[in-house]
């Protein structure tokens, strides 16, 4: 879509840097945003070429970060038409032995962040008449993950919230939330996280972010409420739905929690 700004949080590598691609190549002007000014400069030098690359350097698991990036877009004249949430981060372990602090940094980053984001954009796309936010989830919107459990919650939290965005916005004119929810993937992100089983699995079954950034976009230009990338996990969750909850957390337990912490029984 031919002068439409998309601000992408999460750019400078994985899902985010397949997504502004993509938007790039769809004629999209992209406000990128990321910590890592090198690896942003990189893409903005790859992709502007194709289109008006703006990037920003910010720590969004930092408070206020939301309200700061608000005002730098702002102060520059940027209208934001679509607003891609991906920024996020995951730890894993158990609960207990994870520290506090990391984990409500998480959640900054995956729910506060998320949410300041969209709250402040959202009131300029009612003014504009025209919005689409897409928010990543993963398919433990769905399942609760033991191993995984804040990090689980935070991406159940995605998914509720742009549902009900969603429906809230769909009769207000040309708006669309849509939340996609991806199987383990082929980037860094259990590297970046320092998880260790979740790189295993990605190893082993993991989807190409490619693959999961183009379904995302499609599934936002079809105004899709959620997205599942990669047949597999869509046929996963599905079967998830008849199994009795209390056999699929232990199944997910045995799976997940390493022998050095196993504490888990069913009870
Ligand atoms: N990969 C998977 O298996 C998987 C599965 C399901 C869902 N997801 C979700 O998909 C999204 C993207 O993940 P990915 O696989 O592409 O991960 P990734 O390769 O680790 O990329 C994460 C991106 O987010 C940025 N980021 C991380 N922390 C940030 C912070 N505090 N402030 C600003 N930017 C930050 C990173 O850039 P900087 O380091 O430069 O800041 C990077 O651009 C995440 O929300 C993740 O939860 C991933």
């Amino acid at each position: 879509m031919k002068n439409r700004t998309v601000l992408l949080t999460g750019a400078s590598e994985g899902i985010g840097y397949e997504l502004a691609k993509l938007f790039a190549t769809n004629g999209y002007k992209l406000v990128l945003v990321a910590r890592n000014h090198q690896k942003l400069q990189e893409v903005q030098q790859e992709l502007g070429y194709l289109t008006d690359v703006m990037i920003i350097e910010k720590d969004l698991s930092l408070i206020d970060a939301a309200q700061q990036l608000y005002n730098e877009i702002q102060s520059s004249n940027i209208q934001i038409d679509v607003l891609v949430n991906n920024a996020g981060t995951g730890l894993q372990d158990h609960f207990h032995h994870l520290s506090a602090q990391e984990q409500l940094r998480m959640i900054q980053l995956n729910i506060t962040t998320l949410t300041q984001l969209t709250h402040l954009f959202v009131q300029d796309m009612l003014n504009n008449g025209y919005g689409r936010i897409m928010n990543i989830g993963s398919i433990s919107s769905f399942i609760a993950t033991p191993s995984m459990a804040v990090y689980g919650a935070t991406k159940a939290y995605v998914l509720s919230f742009s549902e009900a965005l969603n429906t809230e916005l769909r009769n207000k004119g040309d708006y669309a939330v849509t939340a996609i929810c991806p199987g383990p993937t082929k980037t860094n992100f259990a590297k970046n996280g320092d998880m260790k089983q979740l790189g295993e699995l990605v190893n082993l079954v993991g989807v190409r972010p490619e693959k999961v950034a183009k379904v995302a976009f499609k599934s936002l230009e079809k105004k899709k409420t959620y997205a599942i990338p990669g047949k597999r996990y869509g046929l996963l969750l599905l079967a998830a739905k008849f199994i009795p909850r209390r056999v699929l957390q232990f199944s997910i337990a045995a799976i997940t929690l390493n022998n050095k912490h196993s504490e888990t029984t069913l009870k």
